[in-house]
């Protein structure tokens, strides 16, 4: 044995004894695990149908109108050949799809044939788990799903539909670009309960231009009374590449129009929860969505709030696979152009450090109300209350997060400011990254 000083005039002992061959230690392996090595992973499947009506005035997505079917035939067309690119990579083979969403846009668009023609080469050309949750997005218009196309999307499996309701009032909703009535929603959704849907969910959205405190509150009571199996709550965020952005930039709303204060809207999503919650008529699934009992969660979007990995397909679809999140081509004809090169067409991307999957995870826990420290620990190895020590104690303090065995949950009264909440748990780096392009409450400062 040699012993050395150090730069600093420490002592070091330095000795030839053992060598390093295997870290961890290979005493450490045992036969438990043997057949655990190679279970495939469980991943999430979403697909961008980017085609709509016509654009809603608040929507952000990546959706064109006015479409052909040529168009959209051609568009499936590189979607399957994206998920055949998919199919030949081995950590793709070595996983098992729990879920599949078709998001957008609106799968109203397709036709009977493209619906079929998709969803069969999913099923083909990937493992698809044998209790799959399917989903789609629907576009609650009585022009464009038809009874017989219904059918046919409850026929190739989807077991989950969404509705975009976003409110029941025609003024409002013409204002903001639909021209949906109720009427229309309720002869929907009766069509969909006849078909049996496992699960309906509807989308409502708060804070729309010209909503008032009155008109939510009558929009609640309607919604009360279709009974649906799940309910998301949005709030409206005002992007720059939308039509409402543009509009009231230049100010060209109509006199009558306004937009709620962030106080106002608040106490809208208060009295929404309230309603639902009631009686226990729901409880809350995670802080956007309420179900009426376990069996209508919606799986993937508990999936991805447990860091689970899903790939999104079509033009600029996100994905967080492989330790990376990444988005597609924003353009049609650059996701094109790719997709001809055999290659996939990712436009940008991140990957992730040990340390951000550690904030992700406690992030996205927080959205899901639930944060499972045994879990945690066998993921990262490390103690998760200790890590984020001072923010848990902070906020248990506050009453908003509280301790149950081994998990840390939100209290429900504070679900709807799980946005706020979670922001506790960015690198610091991160903390003052401004998430959405306009704040509301700017907006609406500027308003008045
Ligand atoms: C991709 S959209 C699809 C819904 C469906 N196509 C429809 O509107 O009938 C999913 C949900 O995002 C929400 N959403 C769209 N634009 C939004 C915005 N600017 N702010 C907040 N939520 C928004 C709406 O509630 C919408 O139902
Ligand atoms: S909210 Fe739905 S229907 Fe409206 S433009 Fe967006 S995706 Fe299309």
């Amino acid at each position: 044995m040699n012993e050395y000083k150090s730069a600093n005039n420490k002592r070091i002992k330095l000795s030839r004894e053992q060598i390093v061959n295997i870290y961890p230690p290979f005493r450490l392996m045992g036969n438990l695990d043997n057949k655990k090595i190679f279970v495939p992973t469980k991943r999430h499947l979403y697909i961008h149908l980017p085609f709509c009506p016509k654009k809603c005035n608040y929507c952000y997505y990546k959706t064109y109108e006015d479409v052909s079917t040529e168009e959209i035939e051609k568009y499936i067309s590189y979607l399957k050949k994206e998920i055949f690119l998919y199919s030949k990579l081995p950590l793709v083979q070595s996983s098992i799809f729990k879920t599949i969403y078709f998001g957008g846009g609106s799968s109203t668009m397709l036709t009977n044939e493209q619906l079929e023609d998709l969803s069969t080469f999913i099923f083909k050309t990937l493992n698809i788990d044998k209790d799959v949750e399917f989903c789609t997005e629907l576009r609650p218009s009585l022009s464009y799903l038809t009874i017989d196309k219904l059918e046919k999307i409850k026929n190739i499996g989807v077991t989950r539909i969404s509705f975009g309701f976003q409110n029941f009032n025609k003024e409002i909703l013409e204002l903001n670009g639909r021209d949906n009535t109720i009427d229309e929603y309720k002869e929907i959704f009766k069509r969909a309960r006849n078909l049996g849907f496992r699960t309906i969910n509807v989308d409502m959205m708060s804070g729309m231009l010209g909503e008032t405190k009155q008109t939510w509150y009558s929009n609640i009571d309607k919604l009360m009374e279709f009974d649906a199996d799940s309910v998301a709550f949005y709030k409206l965020e005002i992007y720059p590449n939308t039509n409402l952005f543009f509009t009231t930039r230049k100010n060209k709303r109509t006199k009558s129009a306004h937009f709620m204060t962030d106080e106002e809207e608040q106490e809208c999503i208060e009295y929404a929860y309230n309603s639902l919650l009631k009686e226990e008529k729901y409880k809350i699934s995670s802080y956007l969505h309420l179900v009426k009992g376990d069996e209508h969660r919606h799986v993937q979007n508990d999936g991805i709030l447990k860091c689970e990995e899903i790939i999104g397909c079509g033009v600029s679809a996100h994905s967080f696979f492989n330790n990376a999140i990444y988005q597609n081509s924003y353009e049609l004809k650059d996701y094109f152009s790719i997709l001809d090169n055999e290659s996939l067409p990712i436009e940008r991307s991140y990957i992730l450090s040990i340390k951000d999957l550690i904030h992700t995870y406690f992030v996205y826990g927080i959205k899901n109300m639930i944060i499972d420290l045994k879990e945690f620990n066998k993921r990262f190895g490390i103690d998760g209350y200790k890590y984020f020590k001072k923010a848990i104690d902070f906020l248990v303090s506050q009453n908003i997060l509280f301790f149950s065995s081994d998990k840390i949950l939100v209290n429900n009264k504070y679900a709807m400011y799980a946005d706020d909440i979670c922001r506790y748990f960015f690198q610091e780096e991160h903390k003052n990254i401004n998430l959405t392009f306009i704040p509301r409450k700017k907006l609406a400062n500027n308003l008045y």
